[in-house]
């Protein structure tokens, strides 16, 4: 029997209330199914909805309609609390706007993320420091948002998406601020972190080189239709 998709989309739509009081749809997907394990590049001009998608994805926010499952999980049968645990638990989220907290360093905010999910475990600093090097920052553990390069930031949030080792990962243009060495580097880590954990991996790019290096690639657009995997 095929295993169960990691998402699953159908007849979703979203929309935003706009300023002249009415509203804006920012996303519409006909029939979606991502099977665990596929390493794809999402692309779409600014303003098609890619980061609304992720957001769905990630229970941040809820549809105006349809179903999002998300590794079997109903988001909508979650309150907003129970989003969070599985948000913590389950996915690994590189924001668009990164979300590092200001007033901690960047072991510190890698640390949070097993903290949040309730999951602190003896490994956790050992951990941190290893991704931190991983992504080349190890001089920089003590640093925090502030007194790093948005390209140090950037690698932050991919270090502290990575701490859990959730099973579906989702980067909003992970690579924007980084120069080509540093970003083929990380989409590297990435899809190695990715395929060691088992897990599914989903990344929004405008950059023709990152989707260059994903075997799968999806237009945005292309989900509006129907269906698409
Ligand atoms: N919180 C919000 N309130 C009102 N409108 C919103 C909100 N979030 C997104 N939108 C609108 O929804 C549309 C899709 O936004 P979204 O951020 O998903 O686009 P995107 O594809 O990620 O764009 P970019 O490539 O520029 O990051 C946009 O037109 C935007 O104006
Ligand atoms: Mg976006």
């Amino acid at each position: 029997m095929a295993e169960r998709p990691v998402i699953r989309m159908e007849g979703v739509a979203k929309s935003f209330p706009s300023p002249d009081g009415g509203s804006l749809e920012a996303l519409r997907v006909g029939r979606w199914e991502v099977e665990a394990g596929a390493q794809t590049a999402l692309t779409g001009d600014s303003g098609s909805g890619k980061t609304t998608l992720l957001h769905l994805l990630a229970g941040v926010i809820l549809p105006d309609r349809g179903r999002v499952e998300v590794l079997g999980t109903d988001l909508a049968s979650l309150p907003e609390a129970g989003r969070d645990r599985f948000r913590g638990a389950s996915v690994g989220l590189v924001f668009q706007s990164l979300n590092l907290f200001p007033h901690l360093d960047a072991e510190e905010n890698l640390l949070a993320a097993p903290l949040l999910a309730g999951r602190k475990a003896p490994g956790d600093a050992e951990r941190a420091r290893s991704l931190l090097a991983r992504v080349g920052l190890e001089g920089r553990a003590r640093h925090r948002p502030g007194q790093m390069s948005l390209g140090e930031q950037q690698r932050v949030a991919i270090a502290r998406a990575l701490m859990n080792r959730p099973p579906l990962l989702l980067c909003d243009e992970p690579t924007g601020s980084l120069d080509g060495r540093r970003r083929d580097e990380v989409v590297a880590l990435l899809r190695e972190m990715a395929a060691e954990n088992g897990a599914t991996l989903l990344v929004v790019t405008h950059d023709d080189a990152v989707v260059a290096a994903f075997p799968s690639r999806l237009a945005i657009r292309d989900l509006a239709g129907g269906a698409a995997s």
